[in-house]
């Protein structure tokens, strides 16, 4: 019998001690241990081999020791199920993305557990050599894929335009095959999630890194239903975080997906976030990871007002998850990331000062 991991108690808002802590893009360049391994396999080979991709998942949580290991992947990679080739240099380059609404029609759906069964097999060895260690919390294990409108901003021809406006004009140019779209990247992220879970996640986290390119009116229309229908399909299984990028005008919509926990970055105030709606949804951030560069010192200072100002809302105890306020940045000082981590680690709900 395991006990239920922190992150688990604290998504499902059950009473903790502390804040449970990890942090998005946690694996990375940043370490010198990923970077060895990288100059041997590649960032593809990294993903495509289980093993491989399972030791770089566990390097930042055998490192800082922080509550949960988030599986090495890419949002990117289901786009194998859609016929659609990516490479990374190191960001994704799409080498047939979609360009007009006769493509949508060509595009067959691959199954992503065989597709992508290299992702669950990692899982499978994650989870496994974490139940390993019996400790009180057992680390949690976090499945995740990017959300149907973030995907669609690099699957979509991005033309002569900048900061995805090229998906933005193909959405209005071509709504209803856009919203069609939409939907079937839906059902493909819901099965790869519930695939994900099947192996072994304890938790998903959905990104939607670019939503806060939208205006909510834009992003009731052309995001959010799709979000909702994986949440819907995925949530009886396992809790949902809902990551949204730039999302502080979309609190309400994030609220309306259904997720259990709404991530937010840092220019989203997180007493908002804790009190949207009935206040009945986990939250987790949101540490501006630029704010890891500062010296260690102001990174203790940063981490613990991020605790006060959480503990002035009514979630005292419950249902929040420290983080940052998005992925940590290739030069991230590692002192600054087991700072960050120590400082929630040794904070007591009931010694943070309000
Ligand atoms: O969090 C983790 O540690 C798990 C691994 C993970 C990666 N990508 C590995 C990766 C996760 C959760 C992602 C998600 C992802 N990928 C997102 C959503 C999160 C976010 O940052 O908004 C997005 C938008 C992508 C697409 C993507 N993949 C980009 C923009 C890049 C380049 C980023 C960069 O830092 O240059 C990638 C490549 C990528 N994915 C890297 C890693 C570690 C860098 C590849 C390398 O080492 O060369």
């Amino acid at each position: 019998m395991s006990q239920l991991p922190l992150l688990v108690k604290a998504l499902r808002r059950l009473e903790v001690d502390r804040p449970p802590v990890w942090l998005m893009r946690q694996a990375g360049r940043y370490l010198s241990e990923y970077r060895a391994v990288k100059e041997q396999h590649g960032f593809l080979g990294m993903c495509r081999s289980a093993e491989i991709a399972a030791e770089v998942t566990l390097q930042p949580v055998r490192i800082f020791d922080v509550d949960a290991a988030i599986i090495f992947s890419d949002i990117l990679l289901p786009a194998a199920c859609l016929g659609i080739e990516v490479d990374f240099n190191p960001g994704p380059v799409v080498k047939n993305p979609i360009r007009s609404p006769g493509d949508l029609n060509s595009i067959k759906v691959g199954d992503p557990a065989a597709k992508l069964s290299y992702v669950l097999d990692a899982l499978r060895i994650v989870r496994s050599d974490l139940e390993k260690e019996v400790t009180e919390n057992r680390k949690a294990v976090i499945g995740f894929a990017g959300a149907p409108w973030t995907l669609a901003c690099y699957l979509i021809d991005q033309g002569p335009y900048k900061h995805f406006a090229g998906t933005q004009i193909f959405a209005q140019r071509h709504s209803e095959a856009f919203k069609g779209f939409v939907m079937l990247l839906a059902d493909l992220i819901a099965d790869y999630l519930l695939a994900q879970i099947e192996a072994g996640a304890d938790v998903v986290q959905i990104f939607d890194s670019w939503g806060g390119n939208l205006s909510e009116e834009d992003y009731r229309r052309f995001a959010l239903p799709a979000n909702q229908r994986i949440i819907e399909t995925v949530r009886h299984r396992a809790p949902v975080v809902l990551y949204v990028g730039g999302g502080s005008h979309l609190l309400s919509s994030m609220y309306d997906s259904g997720a259990d926990c709404l991530s937010v970055d840092w220019r989203t105030s997180l007493e908002k976030a804790v009190s949207i709606g009935d206040g009945s949804r986990a939250v987790q951030g949101n540490l501006d990871p630029a704010q890891l560069f500062a010296p260690v010192e102001e990174v203790i200072r940063h981490s613990r007002k991020m605790l006060g100002s959480v503990m002035k809302t009514k979630a005292r105890h419950r249902g929040y998850v420290a983080n940052l306020g998005h992925g940590v940045l290739q030069e991230t000082p590692r002192e600054s990331v087991k700072a960050f981590v120590d400082t929630v680690k040794q904070s007591r709900w009931s010694d943070i000062p309000a």
